[in-house]
């Protein structure tokens, strides 16, 4: 094991100093757009001032064909246009491909001073993180990039969740992971063909009684992301690190969409990838604190006082975990409201 003395060391002579803590900004949802094509590229000014983040996909969903032209108009697209405050974030080709190195290299040799955050598919381990982490220090010290570039892996093999927490631990540079559930589903050999969400086979049944036909026994549909949602959840949160719910696939289904994202919001992440503008509109408004919510939490925070004790309110009890709950409501609504005025003034912020 690396000396803790050691881990916030520049792993390359002349690469920035690790970030001791990750910057939090909101990240409601992480656009995915190729910026291979150029149509699409024209709408990146008007996207950048809708979105929390954007970000140029060269892996999967690319064609083999189009991966070269997809990093130069990536390249192009972070040179020209302004993203005012919308993060710039990209999706390299998985570390096992033929593009990944050149991906890396150009990447941070060009545009290594507008990049935000480099997602990393496919990670299986702690060694996968130390790689590009050595190589983005080496990278980074060549260019004199000034502030260090942070790595996202996506959860997305089962492997992957197996070495979940060593994953969050392995580099400062970790800024979150993502939930992958379409290779996820492939990996564990799950026996769907969907990219995220639930499905109808998977759920539980109410018991058989006296008198009721089998077909008008109650089911409820669960989960199927719930378990490796939990784990990424607490492998985040113990290293300082944030969650995203991944990819929702069936672009009609709004409903179905958000229900996913609201039940990743619910448990602890703090956005979800869009494959499609009208998810970007969805993402805000589920990783957005709901008005009542906050306004609930505030009402608490200053009835609490000092944070310990209790106090009754509406018949509900609270105390110094309540107070905290709504110290992480209060905090994220404080955030967001300084990005979007709507929101402040909906807060009362
Ligand atoms: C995302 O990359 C996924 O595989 O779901
Ligand atoms: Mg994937």
């Amino acid at each position: 094991m690396r000396s803790p003395k050691d881990f916030f060391k520049a792993k390359a002579l002349g690469a920035p100093e690790p970030l001791r803590e990750i910057p939090v900004r909101p990240s409601r949802m992480i656009h995915f757009f190729n910026p291979g094509n150029e149509r699409m590229r024209t709408k990146i000014p008007d996207l950048a001032k809708r979105c929390d983040v954007l970000l140029g996909n060269l892996e999967d969903a690319i064609p083999a064909d189009e991966k070269i032209q997809a990093r130069e108009g990536l390249v192009k697209c972070a040179n020209e246009v302004d993203f005012g405050d919308c993060q710039l974030w990209t999706r390299i080709n998985s570390l096992d491909s033929p593009w990944c190195l050149d991906d890396l290299v150009t990447l941070v040799q060009e545009i290594g001073d507008q990049l935000d955050v480099i997602m990393v598919p496919k990670v299986e381990g702690a060694w996968d993180i130390h790689y590009v982490d050595q190589l983005v220090a080496q990278l980074e010290a060549r260019a004199a990039i000034k502030k260090p570039i942070m790595l996202h892996a996506i959860l997305e093999t089962a492997l992957g969740v197996a070495n979940v927490e060593e994953i969050c631990a392995a580099s400062p540079r970790m800024q979150g992971l993502s939930l992958g559930p379409a290779d996820l589903a492939a990996s564990r050999r799950m026996k769907t063909t969907r990219v995220g969400g639930g499905h109808p086979g998977y759920l539980v049944r109410e018991d058989p009684a006296e008198g009721k036909d089998d077909d008008a026994r109650a089911v409820a549909q669960q989960d199927l992301w719930h378990y490796t949602t939990a784990r990424m959840v607490d492998a985040c949160a113990a290293n300082g690190i944030l969650p995203y719910y991944g990819p929702f696939g069936d672009i009609k289904d709004e409903l179905a969409t958000e229900d996913q994202f609201r039940n990743a919001f619910l448990m602890g992440c703090v956005g979800a990838w869009s494959l499609h503008p009208v998810q970007i509109d969805i993402a805000k408004k589920v990783f957005s604190p709901p008005v009542d919510e906050v306004k609930w939490a505030i009402n608490v925070i200053e009835q609490m006082g000092d944070g310990t004790g209790t106090v009754m309110i509406d018949g509900k009890m609270q105390d110094d975990a309540t107070y905290k709950q709504c110290k992480v409501m209060v905090g994220l609504a404080e955030m967001l409201a300084e990005k979007d005025a709507d929101l402040k003034e909906a807060y009362g912020l």
